[in-house]
């Protein structure tokens, strides 16, 4: 059947298909197709939907992989054609509950694709209408459309499980491979920062291969810091991070420089760059990361290590789109490392 495919070379194709299922667009109904050097991975999404970093979007007649039961949640609506494609094709799973987004035309038939998602994932309890993160706490607004219980659950990311409560605090399984990334980079004896921790999956998971000397994890929300100490305490990790409810500001002004900090605030981040780059000790390595637009994306990197410069000398060492987060802006991470 044709159907749209993104084209990579071999060499990436585990590592992109992971992205795409990690962002909902990977169709596992469908073989993916050896073509020379290159594979052309099923996606369900238009050219525009696909960050251009990660690859060509083509269309491919591409062969169905028999499976038993529904593979699209859709096919439990019982909805035209014409209706279906205005729905989603992705959605977030946060331990037991799903959040999906929905365009204003779909809004009063919610209870519906509610009950559809409810069925379709395993082990799902509740489907909340996700109405967009706000504020600088970027607490998310969500409205229950089937099941029921609280918003609090239990995330399973990269083996290890995180309290979260989706309301009162922020939390996004799309960067379940970022937090391993940025974890398997940390070397023995390492101090870390991890600014804005959110409920901490940076800390807890660089505190679980015991690499670092010292970790720690500040967040201006008190929800975000308990919910740490939750998972610390659980995981039996709570000596090796120390989490700091304070606003990023208080806290840099007295930290002493450490070899590694990572900071998430992808909207904001951008007001505090330089006073966080100064708690980078020389050797040390930065993770920063912003939304950018696609017309930006090529030289932002070193437009940035352009303003680091008043701090001292910085180098991109790394690049990469983590996600799309618009139809014309991706989320991306930056790594700088401090020579002097
Ligand atoms: C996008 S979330 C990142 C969460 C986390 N790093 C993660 O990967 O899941 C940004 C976090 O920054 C926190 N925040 C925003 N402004 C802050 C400030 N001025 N000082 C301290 N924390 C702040 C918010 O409360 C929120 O938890």
């Amino acid at each position: 059947m044709n159907a749209s495919g993104l084209v990579v070379p071999r060499s990436q194709g585990e590592e992109v298909r992971q992205e795409l299922v990690e962002s909902g667009l990977f169709r596992p109904d469908l073989e993916i197709l050896h073509e020379g050097d290159s594979l052309v991975l099923p996606i369900d999404a238009e050219a525009s939907e696909v960050p251009p970093a990660w690859g060509t979007v083509v269309v491919r007649d591409f062969r169905p992989i028999p499976r038993r039961g529904v593979t699209r949640y859709r096919d439990l609506l019982p909805w035209t054609e014409s209706e279906k494609e205005a729905l989603p094709r992705s959605f977030d799973v946060v331990g037991d509950i799903v959040l999906v987004r929905l365009p204003n035309e779909l809004r009063d038939r919610k209870g519906e694709v509610g009950a559809a998602l409810l069925r379709f994932v395993p082990g799902a309890r509740l489907v909340g209408l996700d109405l967009g993160v706000h504020g600088t706490e970027r607490l998310r607004t969500v409205e229950r459309i089937a099941g029921a219980g609280p918003w609090r659950t239990r995330h399973r990311e990269n083996g290890l499980e995180f309290e979260v409560d989706v309301e009162r605090a922020y939390f996004s399984p799309r960067l379940a491979r970022e937090h391993a990334r940025v974890a398997e980079a940390v070397r023995r004896g390492d101090r870390v920062y991890d600014l804005c921790c959110g409920v901490g999956p940076f800390a807890v998971t660089i505190a679980r291969s015991a690499q670092a000397s010292t970790i720690t994890a500040v967040d201006s929300n008190e929800h975000a810091i308990d919910l740490l100490r939750a998972t610390l305490k659980r995981a039996g990790l709570e000596r090796r991070v120390r989490p700091v409810h304070a606003q990023l500001e208080s806290f840099l002004a007295t930290a002493e420089p450490v070899e590694r900090v990572v900071m998430n605030l992808p909207h904001e981040g951008i007001k505090y760059l330089t006073s966080v780059a100064r708690t980078v000790a020389p050797g040390g390595r930065l993770y920063y990361y912003e939304v950018v637009s696609r017309t930006e994306f090529v030289g932002r990197g070193s437009a940035l290590v352009d303003l680091l410069t008043e701090v001292g000398a910085f180098s991109v060492t790394g690049v990469h789109v983590v996600h799309p987060y618009s139809p014309a802006a991706d989320l991306v991470a930056f790594e700088f490392e401090r020579s002097g």
